[in-house]
């Protein structure tokens, strides 16, 4: 049955000249019918180089946004339009506008996980595989990183001779391990190595063998030597890992780590969307997009 949906969705987009993304947390039969599975920076690139004319992002709006963002002349839908990503939500232009007030002298640097409406007032935008060294690059000694303190907290580390102002966001996924998690995770798997995505606390971060982003960690991973690892972030990851790497094993650093958002999109979901019945098409005016793509843009320069 799910080999029959995915068929006639790889004979459809084919048909309809769709390029079907897929961020690295979404389930497993949806990356199999994916033009292209990766992190959010590759999925932002990816999504500008594409020929097709139509892009369905099989993600959380934020990451639609972007594609619509990069590529205005696409038609760009959401599978499934109930996919947001409650730290995109956490600040809006308003207070980041009255933020900026305090810190005239700071460059805004805004992680991806933002709304397109915040990123209007953003000078650099950065994605967790990028933010350190677009962070070092910089011309500014002085940054305002929003919206992820745990990210903000990891790159201050990377690149401690600027000065580095964070405010208090961050994924509630990611923050529900903490360093005990850790500890008794080692202690099951005492051979394992310890792979952590950095929007995670850094108590845990400070415990781990690899920081990384999604992509980071597989790519880790798979050259490693090592033959057991301790993932630390969305369940996902170890998931397609140990599909990649059958003779490695891989273990979640928590039963916690599981994105309800990332989840939400089925394969049901883009096969209504390829037939032309379901998710949302991206909207953004012309004046949106363009001050939204300044610090994209950006991003893409110095990354
Ligand atoms: P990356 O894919 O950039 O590592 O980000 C993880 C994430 O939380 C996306 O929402
Ligand atoms: Fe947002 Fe966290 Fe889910 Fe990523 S894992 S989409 S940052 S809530």
């Amino acid at each position: 049955m799910i080999y029959d949906i995915q068929n006639e969705i790889m004979k459809l987009k084919k048909e309809k000249d769709i390029c079907i993304l897929a961020h690295s947390y979404q389930a497993r039969e949806i990356v199999e019918v994916a033009d292209f599975t990766g992190d959010s920076f590759q999925l932002s690139v990816k999504a500008k180089d594409a020929p097709n004319k139509n892009v369905i992002m099989c993600g959380v709006r934020f990451m639609a946004e972007t594609v619509k963002l990069l590529s205005p002349d696409k038609t760009v839908y959401l599978a499934n339009p109930e996919a947001g990503c409650p730290m995109a939500e956490q600040m809006d232009k308003e207070i980041i506008e009255a933020v900026k007030e305090e810190y005239p002298d700071y460059t805004v640097v805004a992680y991806i996980n933002t709304t397109t409406d915040l990123k209007t007032v953003c000078d650099v935008c950065v994605t967790s595989s990028s933010a350190v060294k677009i962070v070092k690059k910089i011309d500014n000694d002085k940054i305002l990183f929003i919206p992820d303190c745990n990210l903000g907290d990891y790159v201050s580390k990377q690149v401690p001779e600027k000065t580095i102002k964070l405010l208090q966001g961050g994924c509630p996924i990611h923050a529900r391990v903490n360093a005990s998690d850790v500890d008794k995770a080692r202690a099951l798997h005492p051979n394992a190595e310890v792979l952590v995505h950095p929007e995670c606390v850094p108590s845990v971060v400070a415990k781990a063998d690899f920081v990384g982003s999604t992509s980071a960690i597989m790519n880790y991973a798979k050259d490693s030597d090592k033959k057991e690892f301790i993932i630390g972030t969305e369940i996902s990851i170890g998931e397609h890992l140990s599909y990649m790497c059958p003779e490695k094993r891989f273990y979640s650093l928590s039963k916690n780590l599981i994105c309800p958002n990332m989840k939400s999109t089925t394969l049901m979901d883009v096969y209504n969307v390829v037939k032309g019945e379901g998710g949302e098409e991206i909207i953004l005016d012309e004046d949106t997009i363009k001050k939204a793509r300044v610090c994209i843009d950006k991003m893409i320069e110095l990354g």
